[in-house]
């Protein structure tokens, strides 16, 4: 008998596991443990043994038969859980390997603080094309084609296809399709955005155009050939220096968490008279000078001025009526201001160690 049930155990056990569906489990719920099943049958016929057989088989009986329906129990709730799309969860797998949260890059971080200063100055938020025309980046900002001034921002300018297959003059070994110089370059500041701007809002108007910008530069610890810019735009009647200045401080105390100090010193720009190039007091060694501050105290940050009647015009704007200010400022260095990182180029490194401190 005892081995009759060992049998019969090991049978059903077999058959659980190959069983897939909850149709195969009520089936062998039935054969074997239903009123007339084999299991029960065995079980039935231990009344009719001696009392000592009884003991030793009933017990033996009574465990076959719970573990059987433990068993039952799990494989069809395995089943109906993968059946109704309910999670299964088993707690025995080990635990995987975690999955690193992603941050934000600390020059989208400065961008993203800027943004929420201006908007509550009243300035919207606009966005530029980075391919721009030569058009929008140099000649409607008051720098004609030849310009000397164009040389301060040299770029790099994007060829077109000519469609002509040009032949080298070793045979066909080195031939392609020619190229001829486009009217497209790769934007070299965000200042094209205020004739965009102009021209579609008209006056008066306030907003501000953060953005990537491109140049030919050789990269040293304060200059990339890739950075980011905020422009800043504010036309209205009357607009003065002395508006460029109030919202300039409110928006570097915004950004540094402390007062600072402005130097302005004359700067050429075509497309703003007057023009200034802005210093920020240096807010690492506070004065005295120190290595970020090429031990001068006071760091430049931004370009400004009032604008140019003729990028006003340009813009579709009657000079005669309104008048503006603009600025532009170099987002990568108020972000290494502000955190004291002193090398630009730890922005586009990519290295982690540098990245995961923001
Ligand atoms: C301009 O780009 C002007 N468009 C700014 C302007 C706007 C003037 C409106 C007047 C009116 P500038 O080339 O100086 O100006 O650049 C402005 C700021 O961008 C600089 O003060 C600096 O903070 C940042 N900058 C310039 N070149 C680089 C560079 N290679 N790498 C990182 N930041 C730079």
């Amino acid at each position: 008998m005892k081995e009759k049930l060992e049998k019969l155990k090991q049978e059903i056990l077999n058959n659980l596991n190959k069983a897939k569906s909850l149709d195969v489990f009520r089936e062998l719920e039935i054969k074997y443990l239903g009123r007339k099943g084999e299991l029960t049958k065995i079980l039935k016929g231990i009344a009719s043994l001696s009392v000592e057989e009884k003991k030793t088989l009933g017990k033996l009986a009574n465990e076959v038969k719970m573990e059987l329906q433990a068993k039952f129990r799990q494989a069809k709730e395995a089943v109906e859980g993968g059946a109704s799309g309910k999670e299964f969860v088993d707690a025995t797998l080990p635990a995987g390997e975690k999955i690193k949260k992603g941050r934000l890059h600390p020059i989208t971080q400065v961008q993203n603080e800027l943004e929420d200063l201006f908007v509550s100055m009243g300035f919207m938020v606009l966005d530029g094309p980075e391919l721009e025309s030569d058009y929008y980046n140099f000649e409607a900002l008051n720098i004609p084609a030849h310009h000397p001034a164009r040389d301060m921002q040299d770029t790099f300018y994007i060829a077109k296809e000519t469609g002509e297959e040009t032949k080298s003059p070793i045979g066909d070994l080195v031939s392609g399709v020619s190229r001829e110089a486009s009217d497209l370059v790769m934007r070299t500041h965000t200042s094209p955005v205020q004739i965009r701007a102009m021209q579609k809002y008209g006056a008066p108007f306030r907003g501000v155009a953060p953005g990537r910008v491109f140049r030919s530069e050789n990269p040293d610890a304060n200059h990339d050939h890739t950075f980011y810019q905020l422009e800043g735009l504010m036309v209205d009647k009357h607009i003065s220096i002395s508006n460029l200045t109030a919202v300039l401080k409110e928006m570097l105390s915004g950004i540094l968490k402390q007062e600072v100090e402005l130097r302005l010193r004359p700067g050429y720009f075509p497309f703003v008279e007057p023009g200034f190039e802005i210093d920020v007091s240096c807010t690492i060694c506070n004065g005295p000078g120190c290595p970020s501050c090429k031990h001068g105290g006071w760091l430049e940050m931004l370009g400004a001025g009032l604008v140019h009647p003729n990028v006003l015009r340009a813009g579709g704007i009657d000079p005669k009526k309104y008048s503006g200010f603009a600025f532009g400022i170099g987002i990568d260095r108020l972000a290494m201001m502000k955190y004291g990182i002193d090398d630009i180029r730890l922005f586009n490194s990519g290295d982690l160690r540098f990245l995961e401190q923001f």
